[in-house]
């Protein structure tokens, strides 16, 4: 069998402009992201992927509009509250990576933590969710906490800092796939991101399915891996 990606992260964009197409208000979109992310999450379980990072909101999408943003932020919840228990019931531990700054409410931060809790035992996948999640903000964090640990400059190296990112026991992701035709990272991952395969597609990402993450899947095993060495 080709290799599948242990570890696959999603940049989910393109709600806002799947909703306007459809003449629909911009949170119509998000709304209708929740089926994308869970048949891509079961099919991404199905082929034995074991971990997915998908970007839900962004350290930069508090610039968007407050009724936009508390809309993502009750949306958030909202799936949280309906889809915790048969995630929990496939062994899918639930996690999350990002800022627990004041602006996320804390009934979110609250149903967060029941959904970490929960699913804390589970091995089949991780489902980590980026929210309130900056690849720069990761890296200052753990930059403070090498400060706060008062870890001596002779001993920083790339494994401390990788060892104080959200999550250090995830390996780095194999694949990292974008929606809806932009060519940017969007301040995703990106120290784990360094040696990623990149695959980018038009869907907006409401019209994602399971069939368009193994078309991505295929992409990448086509893909020659170097991490800056020579064909083996
Ligand atoms: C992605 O869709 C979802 C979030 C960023 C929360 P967008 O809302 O960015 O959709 P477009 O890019 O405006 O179409
Ligand atoms: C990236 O999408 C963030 C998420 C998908 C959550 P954006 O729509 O916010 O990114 P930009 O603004 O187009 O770069
Ligand atoms: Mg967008």
């Amino acid at each position: 069998m080709r290799c599948i990606p242990r570890h696959v992260g999603v940049v989910m964009d393109g709600n806002g402009r799947w909703a306007t197409r459809r003449g629909l208000a911009r949170t119509e979109g998000h709304g209708a992201g929740e089926e994308a992310l869970v048949d891509t999450a079961y099919g991404a379980l199905a082929v034995g992927v074991r971990a997915l990072t998908v970007y839900a909101f962004s350290t930069e999408n508090w610039r968007r509009p407050v009724d936009e943003v508390r809309y993502l932020m009750n949306f958030n919840r909202g799936l949280l509250e309906r889809r915790q228990h048969e995630l929990h019931a496939e062994g899918v531990r639930i996690t999350f990576s990002g800022r627990r700054d004041w602006r996320v409410p804390r009934s979110v931060l609250r149903r967060m933590d029941d959904a970490a809790t929960l699913t804390k035992n589970n091995q089949v996948m991780t489902l980590n969710i980026a929210f309130n999640y900056g690849g720069r903000a990761e890296i200052v964090d753990a930059v403070k906490r090498l400060v706060e640990e008062r870890v001596p400059a002779s001993k920083i190296d790339e494994k401390a800092i990788r060892e104080r990112l959200y999550h250090p026991e995830l390996p780095d992701p194999d694949l990292v796939v974008r929606t809806s035709g932009e060519f940017r990272t969007s301040n995703f991952l990106l120290w784990e991101m360094a040696y990623s395969e990149l695959v980018f597609t038009d869907v907006l990402w409401p019209d994602f399915r399971r069939e368009d993450l193994y078309g991505a899947i295929e992409e990448y095993q086509q893909r020659e891996r170097r991490f800056g060495g020579v064909d083996s």
